[in-house]
């Protein structure tokens, strides 16, 4: 019999609504991560009911490409349409989550990582049928947007929120100590603690030469004389790093899209001093996939998954954890590598990730 006949037709109206409404979506997260490229967003918030042309003008855009945005904009009930007057606005509810300015955290930078993915889809479609991996330098704009996240959701957070789940070490940061944080990207989490901390020294750590060379050029920017930044491939920290060199060590996102994410925890075990701390914000999930139903964004920690933390460990023909390695594996992985002591923790301010502060 054939297969459509036996489905519930209810059912199967409800999921073809369903899709619609995630394609509407998808198409959202394209138009959305460009009003936030083009500071449409920012411009739209501080100004009041405008049309098409005063909008384009402020923002210093083309009118016709800010007029069928806007369209997007209207209809994605993101902006407020005033159809006798021709004009618009972004109510300040909406710009609280969608500019630079607003109080809460701008979900537009989030948007962007949609298009950032779509940029590799094809290459993943290969993949899923040749094997093997994407790398880093496919994926266009990934630092920057990473910078962009990371600015929102550790640098702000970091003095008041991060290290206090460690009782008594921004004193010690204050008296001087040695920090390392490894896969850094463009740097701003170190670069920050760098000028929060002058009687510390940092180190940082990443595999992209174009992300240290940007975080250098901030380090130099901002006058730091206590912050390095190397251009490495962390795998083989266990055997390369120094023994027992550092106090503190620190891991934004970094672990689970690591080739080989043991023998990485491996060296930051050996890296730290006996009564150092190694802190891991990495991603909050379960290893099941029924154990994420109810996590508000594991469609999307799938999804980038897929076409991102697990891909750019395959291309380095690592293990290939995933995002959603969840809470277990981490745990386990922890042990194994050596830590006598992980407790774990969740920070209000970070719903995609959680925090574990291990001890050697
Ligand atoms: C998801 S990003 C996080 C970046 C940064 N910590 C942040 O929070 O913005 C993961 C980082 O790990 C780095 N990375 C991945 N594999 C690496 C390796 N084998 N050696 C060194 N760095 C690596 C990547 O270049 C990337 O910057």
């Amino acid at each position: 019999m054939n297969q459509m006949f036996r489905a519930d037709t209810d059912r199967a109206q409800e999921f073809e609504g369903r899709v619609i409404g995630m394609i509407n979506d998808g198409a959202l997260c394209l138009t959305v991560a460009i009003g936030h490229r083009t500071g449409l967003f920012d411009t739209m918030a501080g100004m009041a009911w405008a049309n098409s042309a005063e909008i384009a003008k402020a923002a210093d855009l083309q009118e016709r490409y800010v007029r069928e945005w806007l369209g997007a904009m209207t209809v994605g009930r993101i902006v407020d349409h005033d159809p006798d007057t021709g004009t618009y606005r972004l109510p300040d509810e909406h710009a609280r989550v969608l500019t630079r300015d607003g109080e809460g955290d701008n979900m537009a930078v989030a948007a962007q990582i949609i298009p950032v993915l779509a940029g590799v889809e094809t290459d993943i479609v290969d993949c899923f049928r040749e094997g093997g991996g994407v790398p880093y330098e496919r994926f266009e704009r990934f630092h920057e947007v990473m910078m962009e996240d990371s600015n929102q959701t550790v640098v702000p957070n970091l003095v008041d929120k991060i290290l206090p789940l460690v009782d008594g070490l921004v004193g010690k940061l204050e008296r001087g100590i040695r920090v390392l944080d490894v896969g850094c990207g463009r740097g701003r989490a170190l670069n920050s603690l760098a000028a929060a901390f002058p009687n510390s020294t940092f180190v940082g750590y990443d595999l992209s030469d174009d992300a240290i060379a940007f975080a250098r050029a901030e380090a130099r920017q901002q006058g730091s004389t206590n912050v390095a930044f190397y251009s490495r491939d962390v795998t083989d920290l266990e055997a390369t790093v120094e023994a027992a060199a550092f106090d503190l060590v620190l891991t934004f996102d970094a672990i689970h899209d690591q080739a080989d994410p043991m023998a990485v925890l491996r060296g930051i075990r050996r890296a730290l001093k006996h009564d150092g701390v190694y802190i891991c914000q990495d991603i909050r999930g379960s290893h099941h996939h029924h154990g994420n139903m109810d996590h508000p964004l594991a469609p999307f920690l799938y999804t980038v998954s897929t076409m991102h933390c697990m891909t750019v460990s395959l291309a380095q023909g690592g293990e290939g954890l995933g995002t959603m390695w969840g809470c277990e594996t981490a745990l386990s992985y922890m042990a194994d590598a050596g830590f006598s002591s992980v407790t774990q923790y969740e920070l209000e301010h970070d719903i995609m990730n959680v925090y574990y502060v291990c001890r050697p």
